[in-house]
């Protein structure tokens, strides 16, 4: 039986070498233990030409990333589970043919510190639309200043920058719009009736949240201008990676019973789906998506709290508009909200009350 242990194979801190590529992020020691195989610290060091010292550091760096390695003495190093790193070759293989060229170039990053940021600060050299994704954000991004945490190979972070030419003022629905492409994209994997939309931007199960989008727009309000559209979705989350997730989440795995899909094929699956989905929007608006929506709407129906503009309230949300605008009946009264942070009234109880009973 082999030993957990924190400590490396024996030797693998003895040497105080130069740490060669040792100061550099682990992509390449974490490609070779992708397949979960045990590979022994001579070995990794061999082929990746640094010292056994320089392995074992970057093994550090991998459990502070919070991937489980397990080191067993005099054997070497394995993960406690595969890993499918993203590879842009895949990705854009599980890309429809008649959507490659919208989705134009993908590049994988191994840290970043925010997708979204990255093809913001890249805007003015792009042509009509790019995508790119990252093992690691430093500084992920939600909506209204919240923070986006996703654990190394456990969720995909993807953003897809595509121009529009009808003024940023045409775009809302914009993510509702996005958070169809996602579910599509995840029927395409075999994942079906798990999720549902919580107005504007979250994929929800069971009141907790599986993805999240976030839209940011730049140029004319009535002219030439470009949305990017970040998305992040929960592959597999343990709960200490989950215990600095701020709100309500879930993961793929749990709803799928850990039978997800490879990373690759559905981040595929996604920039396929959502590059689609925008074009129809921009040809057809909100429109063309709002049957498709009700089908999806996490909200009907449902006592939600408003917070919009300092003021906070109560109603029953009816749905949303033909520009993706959430219907809420307050008093008796329907009032149409183009943005608001809602929460569904009694969803963490519904949901602290299941767990209780199951
Ligand atoms: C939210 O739920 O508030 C939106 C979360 C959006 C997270 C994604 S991860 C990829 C992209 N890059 C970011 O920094 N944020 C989005």
């Amino acid at each position: 039986m082999e030993k957990l242990a924190s400590r490396p194979p024996d030797g693998d801190r003895a040497t105080t070498e130069s740490h060669g590529s040792a100061r550099h992020a682990p992509a390449a020691l974490l490609a070779l233990l992708a397949d979960g195989h045990e590979l022994s610290g001579s070995a990794i060091a061999t082929q990746l030409g640094i010292t056994r010292a320089a392995v074992w550091k970057q093994i550090e760096h991998l459990r502070a990333l919070g991937l489980t390695v397990h080191a067993a003495a005099g054997r070497g190093y394995r993960l406690d589970a595969p890993v499918e790193l993203l590879d842009a070759a895949r990705i854009l293989a599980a890309v429809s043919p008649e959507h490659h060229a919208r989705v134009g170039s993908v590049d994988v990053h191994w840290q970043i510190d925010s997708t979204n940021s990255e093809l913001a600060r890249r805007a003015a050299e792009s042509r009509d639309s790019r995508a790119c994704v990252a093992e690691i954000q430093t500084q992920g991004r939600g909506r209204r200043g919240r923070s986006w945490q996703m654990p190394l190979a456990g969720g995909i972070a993807l953003s897809f920058f595509r121009r529009f030419e009808s003024g940023m003022a045409s775009l809302s629905g914009l993510s509702l719009v996005a958070g169809i492409a996602v579910l599509r994209a995840l029927a395409d994997c075999g994942v079906q009736d798990v999720a549902g939309l919580k107005w504007p931007n979250d994929v929800v199960a069971d009141a907790r949240k599986l993805a999240g989008i976030l839209v940011e727009l730049g140029g004319d309000a009535l002219g030439p201008c470009h949305a990017i559209v970040g998305i992040g979705i929960n592959l597999r989350v343990n709960t200490t990676q989950g215990a600095s997730i701020d709100q309500p989440w879930t993961d793929l795995a749990k709803l799928t019973g850990d039978r997800i899909p490879g990373r690759n094929l559905l981040a595929g699956r996604i920039l396929s789906r959502v590059a689609e989905a925008l074009d129809l929007f921009a040809s057809a608006g909100f429109a063309a998506f709002e049957r498709e929506y009700a089908g999806y709407d996490a909200l009907f129906g449902r006592s939600i709290t408003v917070a919009s503009g300092g003021d906070r309230w109560i109603g029953t949300a009816r749905g949303v508009n033909s520009r993706g605008a959430l219907r809420v009946e307050r008093d008796g009264v329907e009032i149409e909200l183009d943005s608001a942070d809602v929460s569904v009234r009694g969803a963490v109880a519904d949901r602290v009350g299941k767990q209780r009973s199951g």
